[in-house]
């Protein structure tokens, strides 16, 4: 499916934050039950493990410390979206999720990056997605439970790529980080049923060699991974769509994340990208 580029396999900078405070207190997505047990120690664990493979691949991971208070901070990927040093900063949409924007916005700061604080209702990198090759640079970003079109807009003037909005229909994956997933700089793989008809259309037409991964594929979190264009990172218990990658050229390290799960989230939900 994919021919080897230059920048498969370098290093990339990414920030995670540690589940210390990690809980399921309330439901905000189909996933959660706040009813149900979840064991912290193992959630810190496995999480660990998430880490420490991404260290293994040669990959820097800085740490955002967690906040009491604040059970969904693991899930990283939502306080912001960067692109060439700039950050466009998270505005929640849940009100117990909202401190944590801030949270993101000091780290940006002390890193020096120019942060730009956003008006409009988004969730960082769990609805924006970047390709760097494709017209300079093309931002797909997802709509309908969570991010607000507005911040689509505001993302285009803000990082100057253009963005295609792509509409989210099933609650079950309500961000656009666990329907599709940039594979390297110019491949994706997506979810089709979790998008509207049209979205759909669109996808095909910009991405007709995409890898189409099927509900159960989808289910087992397994579009929620973390790619350097070489290897990928997924969730165990997507196998299936592991051997898919591998007979497409990539190759899969499967980590175990059940109790983050419980949270509605998996590896690409616990990993933003830095991109300098
Ligand atoms: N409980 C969190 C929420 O509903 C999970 C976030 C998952 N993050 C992601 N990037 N999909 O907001």
């Amino acid at each position: 499916m994919t021919d080897a580029r230059a920048t498969d396999g370098l290093p990339r900078v990414y920030l995670m934050c540690p589940p210390e405070h990690f809980a399921v207190e309330y439901a905000i997505n189909p996933w959660m039950h706040p009813e149900l047990p979840v064991d912290p120690e193992l959630a810190l664990k496995q999480w660990d493990g998430l880490r420490q493979t991404l260290l293994g691949l040669g990959h820097q991971v800085h740490l955002l410390p967690a906040r009491p208070g604040l059970p969904d901070m693991v899930y990283a990927a939502n306080g912001a979206f960067s692109v060439d040093g700039t950050v466009y900063g998270a505005r929640f949409t849940h009100p117990q999720r909202a401190p944590e924007a801030a949270a993101h916005s000091d780290f940006y700061r002390q890193l020096g990056w120019r942060y730009v604080r956003p008006t409009e209702t988004n969730e960082g990198e769990g609805d924006f997605a970047y390709l760097p090759v494709a017209y300079g640079g093309t931002i797909l970003a997802g709509y309908g439970f969570r991010t607000d079109p507005d911040a689509h807009r505001r993302v285009q003037e803000t990082l100057s790529r253009p963005v295609v909005s792509l509409r989210l229909v099933d609650p079950y994956f309500y961000h656009l980080d666990t329907a599709l997933t940039v594979l390297d700089d110019e491949n994706v793989a997506y979810y089709p049923d979790a998008f509207s008809a049209g979205s759909q259309r669109v996808l095909r037409q910009l991405f007709p060699d995409a890898l189409l991964a099927d509900r159960a594929d989808a289910l087992a979190f397994g579009l929620n991974l973390v790619s350097d264009g070489r290897n990928v990172v997924l969730n165990s218990g997507a196998t299936a769509l592991a051997d898919r990658l591998a007979a497409a050229g990539y190759r899969p390290h499967l980590v175990e994340l059940g109790e983050l799960h419980k949270g509605g989230g998996s590896v690409k939900c616990c990993v933003a990208e830095l991109r300098g």
